[in-house]
Order: C-alpha cells, then structure tokens, then sequence
C-alpha cells in the first residue's frame, strides 16, 4: 500500500495544484475562520440539509460510528464527541452507554453549539457541550475512552495535530472513530461521485442558504481530505494502535478506527 504522508500521488496532484476556488476554504491560516463563518451560516438549518441530501442515510451512519465507538465496552464510559456540531453524535451516544457514562460534545461554532443546546432541553439529556478547539483540546490527558468525530476532521486546519490530541486525552486502550466523506476505489467510481458532488451539493447550498458554495464546500474540502486509507496513516503516525477503517455505500463514506496504546507511552 502507498504511503499516504509520501503526499499526493501523480494521479492526484493536479488536484493539489489546483487553486481553491471556494470562499470557504483555504489551507493557510484563514481556514479555522472561514470553517467558523461557514457553519455559522449553516447551524440553522443543518440538520434538515444533512437529511435531505443523505437520504436520512446519515442517521445509520452515525448509529454505525456509536455502535463502534462503544463495541468491547461493559462498564460506564466517558465519550468525547469532537466537532460536535448540532450533536448528533453526542446524543446517540448518551442513549447507547450505560448508566454512569458522560458525554462532552465540542465544537468552536457557537451558533452550532446553540442548535445543540436546545436539542439537549428538548431531549432532557445530560449531554455538556462546550466550545474549544479540535487542534488545541481543553482537557487534561487520558481522560476519554471513547471519541468520536462526524464529518469534522476534514474541516480541521491540520488533521494529524488535531489527532494527535485525540491520542492525548484518551485512556490506556481508548478507542476513536472517525467518521466522514470518503474516497471510491477505482477511477471511474471515483469520478462519478465527485462529479455528483459537484452538480448536487452546490443547488444543495442554492435551496437552503441562498449561497452555492456552502455545500460545493464538501468536494471542494474532500479533495486534499485523505479519506479512508490516509486517515489510517495519520493514526498510526499519532501513535494510535490498530488503525483500521470501513467503507459505507461504495465507499463514498468512510469509518476510521484505532486504539490508544495500552500502557502510557510518551507522546
Ligand atoms: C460538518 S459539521 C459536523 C457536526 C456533527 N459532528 C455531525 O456529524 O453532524 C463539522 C463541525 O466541525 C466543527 N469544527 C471544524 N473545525 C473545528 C475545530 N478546529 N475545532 C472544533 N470544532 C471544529 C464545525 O464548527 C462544525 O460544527
């Protein structure tokens, strides 16, 4: 298997090369601003854009990343739901643990953050969400067993940083999962699904915010994301164990896995 840190392969870099052409997104210091001015815009109507455009799909694949977050897990657990966004994945995973269990959600979009907030008065949950930065986590290490993270590591200025926290805060034997976009095999796959990217998510972005490039955002951000098999790498270059991952609807969408080290081992 290719290296995903040799960085793009010849096949991929004219996609490297290509200027971004999206006011939401940049790779320099911009990025966490323009991510932050984007959901913004979004938090409202997030959660009904996210069923419209999966088909309700989304709810399986959250379900999935829960499920795989907690397998293995007898006794109560303490979950981090990073980039929690509304918390979708905050209060799946409250339902699913055991008593004794706690959820954090964070994120650092406060009008997302709010939409959470008011689902959790709704729904009577003990989910605490607060805001902090995926890259720079405000908890002390080893205290998680479990995070997730759904469709937030492609927004985040520098992946393998923001995995690297994810190492830190985690226990002995920990696990985090990963879900988001991901990358087909095969060329032809591969076209035709960012071809559809491209021609749906911009009326996506047009019907719901008025703005197109809202929603092209999302192939626009997958194409320098490593998706499946180059998220593995980074967890393994964090130093999480076991990196693995799974592909959802021809692999148009990916769940990636690992493991804290067993016993504590310098960072
Ligand atoms: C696509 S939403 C996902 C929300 C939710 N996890 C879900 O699956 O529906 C991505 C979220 O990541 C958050 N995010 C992006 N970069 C972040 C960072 N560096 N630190 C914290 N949150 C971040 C955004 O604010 C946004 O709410």
């Amino acid at each position: 298997m290719r290296d995903a840190r040799a960085g793009p392969s010849k096949r991929n870099r004219s996609t490297y090369n290509r200027p971004v052409a999206n006011k939401y997104l940049s790779y320099d210091d911009q990025r966490a601003p323009k991510v932050r001015a984007m959901f913004s815009r979004l938090a409202a109507r997030y959660d009904v854009v996210n069923d419209v455009m999966s088909f309700g799909l989304h709810r399986r694949w959250k379900k999935d990343t829960v499920r795989l977050a907690l397998a293995g897990r007898a006794g109560p657990a303490r979950i981090l739901d990073l980039c929690c966004g509304t918390g979708d994945l905050s209060f799946l995973a409250e339902a699913r643990a055991v008593p004794g269990s706690s959820v954090a959600g964070l994120d650092f979009t406060l009008p997302m953050l709010g939409v959470a907030t008011r689902r959790r008065v709704l729904a009577r949950s003990r989910s605490a969400f607060a805001q902090g930065d995926a890259l720079r986590l405000p908890f002390q290490g080893g205290v998680f067993d479990a995070v997730t993270v759904g469709y937030g590591l492609r927004n985040v200025a520098d992946p393998l940083a923001a995995l690297r926290e994810m190492r830190r805060v985690l226990a002995p034997e920990g696990r985090v999962v990963i879900l988001d976009f991901g990358k087909p095999d095969g060329r032809v796959a591969g076209a035709l699904y960012r071809a559809f990217l491209r021609t749906v998510m911009p009326l996506m972005g047009w019907a719901f915010h008025g703005d197109p490039e809202t929603y092209l955002y999302i192939p626009e951000s997958l194409e320098r994301y490593p998706a499946q098999r180059g998220v593995q790498a980074l967890m393994r270059e964090a130093g999480l164990e076991g990196a693995r991952y799974e592909s959802r609807l021809l692999g148009t969408m990916g769940l990636n896995i690992a493991e804290a080290p067993a016993a504590s081992r310098p960072l």
